[in-house]
Protein backbone atom coordinates (compact mmCIF):
# COMPACT_ATOMS: atom_id res chain seq x y z
CA UNK A 1 0.00 0.00 0.00
CA UNK A 2 1.11 3.64 -0.94
CA UNK A 3 0.97 5.62 2.27
CA UNK A 4 0.14 9.32 1.66
CA UNK A 5 1.51 11.99 4.46
CA UNK A 6 -0.93 14.85 6.03
CA UNK A 7 1.38 18.02 6.61
CA UNK A 8 1.55 17.03 10.10
CA UNK A 9 2.54 13.83 9.25
CA UNK A 10 5.24 14.96 7.36
CA UNK A 11 6.38 17.61 10.05
CA UNK A 12 7.39 14.27 11.98
CA UNK A 13 9.10 12.65 9.19
CA UNK A 14 10.69 15.37 9.18
CA UNK A 15 11.98 15.61 12.76
CA UNK A 16 13.14 11.61 12.19
CA UNK A 17 15.03 12.60 9.17
CA UNK A 18 16.72 14.94 11.13
CA UNK A 19 17.64 12.55 13.36
CA UNK A 20 19.33 10.53 11.08
CA UNK A 21 20.79 13.41 8.93
CA UNK A 22 22.44 14.61 12.35
CA UNK A 23 23.81 11.08 13.52
CA UNK A 24 25.15 10.94 9.43
CA UNK A 25 27.22 14.14 10.48
CA UNK A 26 28.59 12.81 13.53
CA UNK A 27 29.71 9.99 11.62
CA UNK A 28 31.22 11.51 8.99
CA UNK A 29 33.26 13.89 11.30
CA UNK A 30 33.90 10.40 12.84
CA UNK A 31 35.21 8.11 9.68
CA UNK A 32 39.41 8.33 9.70
CA UNK A 33 42.14 5.45 9.31
CA UNK A 34 42.15 3.12 12.66
CA UNK A 35 38.13 3.42 13.65
CA UNK A 36 36.04 0.42 14.11
CA UNK A 37 32.62 0.06 11.90
CA UNK A 38 32.19 -1.22 15.17
CA UNK A 39 32.60 2.19 16.91
CA UNK A 40 30.46 4.30 14.64
CA UNK A 41 27.72 1.88 15.23
CA UNK A 42 27.87 2.36 19.13
CA UNK A 43 28.18 6.38 18.42
CA UNK A 44 25.07 6.11 16.04
CA UNK A 45 23.01 3.72 18.71
CA UNK A 46 23.90 6.46 21.31
CA UNK A 47 22.90 9.42 19.91
CA UNK A 48 19.94 7.96 18.04
CA UNK A 49 18.78 7.08 21.35
CA UNK A 50 20.12 10.88 22.74
CA UNK A 51 17.09 12.29 20.91
CA UNK A 52 14.30 10.05 22.13
CA UNK A 53 14.53 7.75 18.90
CA UNK A 54 14.83 4.48 18.12
CA UNK A 55 17.23 2.48 15.90
CA UNK A 56 15.08 0.69 13.08
CA UNK A 57 17.18 -1.42 11.44
CA UNK A 58 18.15 -3.00 14.89
CA UNK A 59 15.86 -6.13 14.87
CA UNK A 60 14.59 -5.92 11.65
CA UNK A 61 14.64 -9.32 9.87
CA UNK A 62 16.79 -9.66 13.04
CA UNK A 63 19.28 -7.24 12.03
CA UNK A 64 21.92 -6.80 14.57
CA UNK A 65 23.10 -3.47 14.24
CA UNK A 66 21.75 0.26 14.25
CA UNK A 67 23.75 0.89 11.06
CA UNK A 68 25.07 -0.54 7.66
CA UNK A 69 29.08 -0.17 7.03
CA UNK A 70 29.92 -1.47 4.06
CA UNK A 71 33.56 -1.53 3.33
CA UNK A 72 35.11 -1.18 -0.46
CA UNK A 73 33.52 -3.90 -2.48
CA UNK A 74 30.31 -4.36 -0.20
CA UNK A 75 27.84 -2.54 -1.66
CA UNK A 76 25.08 -2.49 1.00
CA UNK A 77 24.20 -4.14 4.51
CA UNK A 78 27.86 -4.78 5.79
CA UNK A 79 27.25 -5.50 9.63
CA UNK A 80 29.64 -3.30 11.78
CA UNK A 81 32.40 -4.91 14.06
CA UNK A 82 34.66 -3.66 16.34
CA UNK A 83 37.37 -6.23 14.60
CA UNK A 84 36.52 -3.96 11.23
CA UNK A 85 39.13 -1.21 11.19
CA UNK A 86 39.03 1.37 8.79
CA UNK A 87 42.60 2.03 6.61
CA UNK A 88 43.65 4.77 4.93
CA UNK A 89 42.73 4.05 0.90
CA UNK A 90 39.49 2.46 1.85
CA UNK A 91 35.71 4.11 0.51
CA UNK A 92 32.82 3.11 3.26
CA UNK A 93 29.42 3.31 3.10
CA UNK A 94 27.06 4.30 6.27
CA UNK A 95 23.59 3.83 5.96
CA UNK A 96 21.44 4.65 9.12
CA UNK A 97 17.95 4.47 9.95
CA UNK A 98 15.47 6.35 12.65
CA UNK A 99 12.04 6.03 13.75
CA UNK A 100 11.16 9.28 16.17
CA UNK A 101 7.03 9.02 17.40
CA UNK A 102 6.62 6.41 14.65
CA UNK A 103 7.93 7.83 11.75
CA UNK A 104 10.57 6.65 9.91
CA UNK A 105 14.25 8.22 8.54
CA UNK A 106 16.58 6.60 6.43
CA UNK A 107 19.81 7.93 4.47
CA UNK A 108 22.91 6.95 3.21
CA UNK A 109 26.77 8.46 2.27
CA UNK A 110 29.78 7.41 1.20
CA UNK A 111 32.78 7.97 2.45
CA UNK A 112 36.74 8.85 1.81
CA UNK A 113 38.93 7.11 4.58
CA UNK A 114 42.38 9.69 4.65
CA UNK A 115 43.28 9.97 0.76
CA UNK A 116 41.93 7.82 -1.53
CA UNK A 117 42.39 6.78 -4.92
CA UNK A 118 41.29 9.42 -7.48
CA UNK A 119 39.33 7.13 -8.83
CA UNK A 120 36.99 5.86 -6.11
CA UNK A 121 36.31 9.24 -5.25
CA UNK A 122 34.65 10.13 -8.65
CA UNK A 123 32.71 7.14 -7.82
CA UNK A 124 31.89 8.27 -4.70
CA UNK A 125 31.01 11.98 -6.88
CA UNK A 126 28.95 10.56 -9.65
CA UNK A 127 27.04 7.84 -7.17
CA UNK A 128 26.07 11.34 -4.77
CA UNK A 129 24.90 13.63 -7.80
CA UNK A 130 22.88 10.68 -9.31
CA UNK A 131 20.89 10.15 -6.07
CA UNK A 132 20.71 14.24 -6.75
CA UNK A 133 19.59 14.34 -10.12
CA UNK A 134 17.04 11.48 -9.50
CA UNK A 135 14.88 13.60 -6.50
CA UNK A 136 15.66 16.61 -8.49
CA UNK A 137 13.33 15.06 -11.32
CA UNK A 138 10.27 14.38 -9.17
CA UNK A 139 7.41 16.55 -9.66
CA UNK A 140 3.52 16.47 -8.54
CA UNK A 141 2.11 14.51 -11.13
CA UNK A 142 4.81 13.07 -12.38
CA UNK A 143 5.83 8.92 -11.94
CA UNK A 144 8.14 7.11 -9.91
CA UNK A 145 10.29 6.24 -12.84
CA UNK A 146 11.15 9.96 -13.68
CA UNK A 147 13.44 9.58 -10.73
CA UNK A 148 14.95 6.18 -11.70
CA UNK A 149 15.70 7.38 -15.33
CA UNK A 150 17.41 10.38 -14.23
CA UNK A 151 19.41 8.18 -12.15
CA UNK A 152 20.31 5.91 -15.12
CA UNK A 153 20.58 8.97 -17.77
CA UNK A 154 23.37 10.86 -15.16
CA UNK A 155 25.18 7.57 -14.07
CA UNK A 156 25.49 5.42 -17.30
CA UNK A 157 27.70 8.05 -19.48
CA UNK A 158 30.62 7.37 -16.40
CA UNK A 159 30.61 3.62 -17.42
CA UNK A 160 29.65 2.28 -13.38
CA UNK A 161 27.85 -0.44 -12.81
CA UNK A 162 24.19 0.43 -12.14
CA UNK A 163 22.90 -2.26 -9.47
CA UNK A 164 20.05 -3.49 -10.10
CA UNK A 165 18.44 -5.96 -7.58
CA UNK A 166 18.20 -3.50 -4.50
CA UNK A 167 15.73 -0.19 -5.05
CA UNK A 168 14.83 2.84 -3.69
CA UNK A 169 11.29 2.46 -2.16
CA UNK A 170 8.36 4.02 0.19
CA UNK A 171 9.09 5.35 3.40
CA UNK A 172 6.55 6.32 6.13
CA UNK A 173 5.01 4.48 9.68
CA UNK A 174 7.71 1.66 8.45
CA UNK A 175 10.56 1.89 6.73
CA UNK A 176 9.99 -0.39 3.68
CA UNK A 177 6.55 0.79 1.75
CA UNK A 178 6.05 0.72 -1.56
CA UNK A 179 6.30 1.97 -4.71
CA UNK A 180 9.82 0.79 -5.14
CA UNK A 181 11.93 2.73 -6.64
CA UNK A 182 14.32 1.36 -9.37
CA UNK A 183 17.68 3.37 -10.10
CA UNK A 184 17.69 2.08 -13.69
CA UNK A 185 14.21 2.63 -16.23
CA UNK A 186 12.19 4.49 -18.81
CA UNK A 187 10.22 7.48 -17.73
CA UNK A 188 6.81 8.04 -17.08
CA UNK A 189 6.04 4.63 -15.50
CA UNK A 190 5.26 3.53 -12.14
CA UNK A 191 2.58 4.83 -9.44
CA UNK A 192 1.97 8.67 -9.95
CA UNK A 193 3.99 11.08 -7.58
CA UNK A 194 1.35 13.16 -5.46
CA UNK A 195 2.03 15.49 -2.65
CA UNK A 196 2.68 14.13 0.66
CA UNK A 197 4.81 10.68 -0.79
CA UNK A 198 7.40 10.04 0.56
CA UNK A 199 10.35 8.03 -1.03
CA UNK A 200 13.76 7.26 -0.06
CA UNK A 201 16.22 7.13 -3.01
CA UNK A 202 19.39 5.25 -3.10
CA UNK A 203 21.58 4.11 -6.16
CA UNK A 204 24.30 1.94 -5.94
CA UNK A 205 27.34 2.22 -8.54
CA UNK A 206 30.01 -0.54 -8.56
CA UNK A 207 33.21 0.65 -9.99
CA UNK A 208 33.37 -2.91 -12.35
CA UNK A 209 29.95 -4.38 -13.41
CA UNK A 210 26.67 -4.24 -11.97
CA UNK A 211 26.30 -7.78 -10.24
CA UNK A 212 26.06 -8.86 -6.73
CA UNK A 213 26.59 -11.86 -4.30
CA UNK A 214 25.45 -12.21 -1.37
CA UNK A 215 27.88 -13.08 2.06
CA UNK A 216 27.58 -15.86 4.06
CA UNK A 217 26.08 -14.37 6.80
CA UNK A 218 23.44 -13.88 5.26
CA UNK A 219 23.16 -9.90 5.07
CA UNK A 220 26.66 -8.14 3.56
CA UNK A 221 25.86 -7.71 -0.52
CA UNK A 222 29.83 -7.67 -2.13
CA UNK A 223 30.13 -7.02 -6.16
CA UNK A 224 30.81 -10.41 -8.15
CA UNK A 225 34.19 -8.77 -9.76
CA UNK A 226 35.49 -7.63 -6.54
CA UNK A 227 35.11 -3.65 -7.52
CA UNK A 228 34.54 -1.00 -4.94
CA UNK A 229 30.90 0.32 -4.64
CA UNK A 230 29.16 3.60 -3.45
CA UNK A 231 25.94 4.12 -2.47
CA UNK A 232 24.09 7.34 -1.44
CA UNK A 233 20.30 7.69 0.03
CA UNK A 234 17.94 10.30 1.06
CA UNK A 235 14.06 10.16 2.50
CA UNK A 236 12.37 13.06 0.68
CA UNK A 237 9.12 13.92 -0.22
CA UNK A 238 7.01 16.22 -2.26
CA UNK A 239 5.27 19.66 -0.94
CA UNK A 240 3.85 22.29 -2.60
CA UNK A 241 7.05 24.28 -2.85
CA UNK A 242 9.01 21.32 -4.75
CA UNK A 243 11.40 18.08 -2.68
CA UNK A 244 11.71 18.73 0.49
CA UNK A 245 14.89 16.15 2.19
CA UNK A 246 13.74 14.86 5.42
CA UNK A 247 17.45 13.76 6.24
CA UNK A 248 19.14 16.73 4.57
CA UNK A 249 20.37 19.38 7.50
CA UNK A 250 19.22 21.89 5.06
CA UNK A 251 16.35 19.67 3.46
CA UNK A 252 18.40 19.99 0.10
CA UNK A 253 17.73 23.51 -0.36
CA UNK A 254 21.11 24.51 -1.35
CA UNK A 255 21.78 21.12 -3.56
CA UNK A 256 18.39 21.53 -5.46
CA UNK A 257 18.67 25.10 -6.19
CA UNK A 258 22.14 24.67 -7.79
CA UNK A 259 20.83 21.54 -9.48
CA UNK A 260 17.87 23.78 -10.90
CA UNK A 261 20.54 26.08 -12.69
CA UNK A 262 22.18 23.22 -14.34
CA UNK A 263 18.62 22.61 -15.90
N1 LIG B 1 18.57 1.20 4.94
C1 LIG B 1 18.42 0.05 4.10
C2 LIG B 1 17.55 0.55 3.00
O1 LIG B 1 17.84 1.59 2.60
C3 LIG B 1 17.87 -1.07 4.82
C4 LIG B 1 18.75 -1.60 5.84
S1 LIG B 1 18.41 -3.23 6.04
C5 LIG B 1 18.64 -3.50 7.66
O2 LIG B 1 16.59 0.12 2.56
F1 LIG B 1 18.37 -4.69 7.89
F2 LIG B 1 19.84 -3.18 7.94
F3 LIG B 1 17.82 -2.76 8.35
CO1 LIG C 1 16.48 2.66 2.26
Amino acid sequence: MIQIKTDAEIDKMRAAGLVVGRALALLTQAVAPGISTGELDAMAESYIRSEGAVPSFKGYHDYPATICASVNNQIVHGIPSMREVLREGDIVSLDCGAILDGWHGDSAVTLAVGDIDPALQRLIDVTEESMWRGLAAARIGGRVSDISHAIEEYARPFGFGIVEEYTGHGIGTEMHQEPAVPNFGKPGRGPEIVKGLALAVEPMLNLGKRHTRMLDDGWTVVTKDGSPSAHFEHSFTLTDDGPLVLTALDGGKSKLAALATVG
